[in-house]
């Protein structure tokens, strides 16, 4: 991975998953995605033990140049290798680094990687519909507005609608 710019990619470790589960605790991140908290350590690591062993998928922590310091987690769950799709998700757990472009930067290393490792042809995600930051983030990067499931999620005491995008890759 390339190592000039202020961020970088690596394969997610053991170690990340104390970050992991603080990340996916905070009340400000969990509520723009799927994962049901409370979290612990050992259900991290639980996780991690089932993702490595998972070839339909790719996991990959998100590390500030300086200091190597892990950030976020972004990856590619649900790969097809007939259909050579597969859908992403991210989170900068580290509050005090939002706004900085790092989401941005990260996409755009795992639409590279996910074509030149994977093979992928098309990338997909969903947001929830109180996630406008997000589906701002994805269409500035070039992602096309694909459509909606009406009322699909049980999220933040609601039901809501969630988002799908996608980009050919
Ligand atoms: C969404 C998330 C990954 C963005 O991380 P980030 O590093 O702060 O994002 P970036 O700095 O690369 O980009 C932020 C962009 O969002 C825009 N933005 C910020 N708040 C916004 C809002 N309320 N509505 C619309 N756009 C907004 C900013 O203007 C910025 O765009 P710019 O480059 O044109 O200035 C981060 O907030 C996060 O982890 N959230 C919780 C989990 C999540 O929502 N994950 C995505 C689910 S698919």
């Amino acid at each position: 991975m390339n190592k000039e710019f202020p961020i970088y990619l690596r394969p997610i470790e053991l170690e990340d998953m104390e970050y992991r589960t603080r990340w996916l605790n905070d009340q400000e991140i969990n509520s723009m995605l799927l994962i049901t908290p409370p979290l612990s350590v050992s259900d991290s690591m639980k996780w991690y033990q089932r993702v490595l062993s998972d070839p339909n998928r790719e996991d990959l922590t998100i590390c500030k140049t300086e200091h190597n310091l892990p950030i976020g987690i972004i990856g590619i769950s649900n790969i097809s290798s007939e259909h050579l799709t597969g859908e992403i998700y991210i989170y900068i757990g580290e509050k005090s680094e939002w706004g900085k472009g790092y989401a941005k930067l990260a996409i755009e290393r795992l639409l590279d990687f996910a074509k030149s490792s994977r093979g992928i042809r098309k990338l997909y995600l969903y947001t929830l519909d109180c996630n406008e930051k997000a589906r701002r983030i994805y269409k500035d990067l070039g992602f096309s507005y694909e459509g909606i499931y009406k009322s699909h999620v049980y999220k933040n005491g609601i039901y809501q609608d969630l988002h799908i995008q996608s980009i050919f890759v």
